[in-house]
């Protein structure tokens, strides 16, 4: 982004330079050769931007008028803004009584400007990375408290994406996102865990974060599951990632290189995340390599969704020490519930040496088959050992949590007006009221 803000600011100096040159010129021809000049030029400025930008993703949530207003409520914005006000005024004010005491001509004061324009372009190029950085923070700082649809991940993550192109049209958006002025907090994270496989991890990280980010939360997913699961229900094709949470948990790389923007952002995984919990071992602080990834990006988000996979290694340790919350999906089968034991033993072990404050913020019965009595019998037993821990959505069984990711979607956006859809937003609903 710095690059485009030098060049334009490098392009400013020189259309300053040479503008009043060319004005005057034209203005020797015709006294009306300026005032077409000007148009002409802007329309061929119009033209270049037609074809020359890349086309940008919709934004899930048009942008009113008044969010640029709304955004003044933020006190840093204000007196960023006052100050501009009272910097344009004094700047232009004198621009325009310059040419007077100093009794130039309309050549003179031509040259005045091309060699104001000239010092511009060169002080930029030359000084571009500071400039750049200033514009670059208060840019950036704008668009942070302005309530305005950005995409986070990076240029390039998101050119490679083969979701590109088939990002949400703003006409396929269930709900009208409301978004949150209050952006100063951190994301909180939580992990979906249950070293049992098959129990909807995957499908509950991936829908749940979908129901956060209609109610206009901003939501990463991180798949930390070398299947990459989720990875592919968004329809990215794990096999073409040149690169994945592999890069970041092993190389340190940052987490928004490996981010595509999806119907929510998606930190993407691959098979070579097989190899990490090995890679990783002689890593010193191992257990928090994602927790350590993580903060460079909890700003930027409201909610950080983390899949993990089917046991309690390594990868399900990290997710579990950057988490402030535990979700665990249970299939509501006796079986698949003996597991939790090992689960909370796993995570009382990670209270005692790694994150004191992760705690279970909920179990969650998925799969239900509402005509056994298998299913009742289960939830039975789920609520008298863990009482009020257990949401009180249910996630019953539907043919349509397969079908989504065929199509590379959440049930949200699959099927919005489905009772499967309903009861993720339930489920969003009870995280939300519970803090
Ligand atoms: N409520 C549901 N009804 C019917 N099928 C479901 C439901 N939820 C998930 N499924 C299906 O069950 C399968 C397993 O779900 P999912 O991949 O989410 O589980 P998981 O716990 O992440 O598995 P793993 O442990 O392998 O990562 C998937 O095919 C999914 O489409
Ligand atoms: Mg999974």
């Amino acid at each position: 982004m710095s690059g485009a803000i030098i060049l334009y600011e490098a392009a400013l100096g020189l259309g300053i330079a040479s503008g009043p040159l060319v004005g005057g010129l034209l203005g020797g021809i015709s006294w009306r050769g300026p005032f077409f000049g000007t148009p002409a030029l802007m329309a061929v400025g119009f033209v270049a931007i037609v074809v020359l930008l890349e086309p940008l993703p919709k934004p899930a949530r048009k942008v009113s008028l008044v969010d640029p207003l709304k955004a003044l409520r933020h006190r840093g914005l204000l007196i960023t803004g006052v100050v501009a006000l009272f910097y344009n005024f004094g700047f232009f004010t004198l621009l325009a009584y310059t040419p007077f005491p100093l009794h130039m001509s309309a050549h003179e004061l031509g040259f005045v400007f091309f060699g104001w324009g000239l010092l511009l372009a060169v002080a930029v190029i030359s000084a571009g990375a500071f400039l750049g950085v200033i514009d670059t923070v208060l840019t950036e700082a704008v668009m942070r408290v302005a309530p305005v649809e950005r995409p986070v991940a990076s240029v390039r993550a998101r050119e490679d994406s083969p979701a590109r192109g088939r990002t949400r049209r703003s006409d396929e958006v269930p709900a009208t996102p409301k978004r949150r002025l209050d952006v100063t907090g951190q994301a909180k994270v939580i992990a979906f865990a249950n070293q049992k496989g098959g129990v909807a991890k995957t499908t509950t990280t991936l829908n749940l974060a979908a129901a956060f980010a209609e109610e206009g939360h901003r939501v990463l997913c991180v798949d930390m599951d070398p299947q990459g699961n989720l990875t592919m229900s968004q329809g990215i094709d794990p096999e073409t990632l040149e690169r994945s949470m592999f890069d970041v948990l092993v190389h340190d790389l940052p987490i928004s290189e490996v981010t595509r923007t999806c119907e929510v952002d998606v930190a993407v995984a691959s098979i070579d995340l097989a190899g990490a919990e090995i890679a990783m071992s002689m890593k010193i602080g191992r257990e928090r390599s994602l927790d350590r990834a993580l903060k460079a990006v909890r700003d930027d988000y409201d909610f950080v969704c983390i899949d993990t996979p089917p046991s309690l290694g390594l990868l399900t340790v990290n997710a579990l020490t950057a988490a402030d919350k535990v979700i665990v999906p249970v299939q509501c089968e006796y079986l698949s519930m003996r597991g939790l034991l090992q689960l909370q033993h796993t995570l009382s072990m990670i209270r005692e040496n790694l994150n004191p404050n992760v705690d279970i913020a909920g179990i969650l019965p998925t799969m239900v088959d509402t005509r056994t009595l298998h299913a009742k019998e289960a939830i039975e037993i789920l609520e008298e050992n863990f009482g009020d821990r257990v949401f009180g959505a249910r996630i019953k069984k539907t043919v349509r949590f397969a079908e989504a990711p065929v199509k590379g979607m959440s049930v949200l956006k699959y099927d919005p007006t489905g009772a499967a859809a309903d009861a993720y937003r339930r489920l969003a609903k009870e995280v939300l009221s519970n803090g």
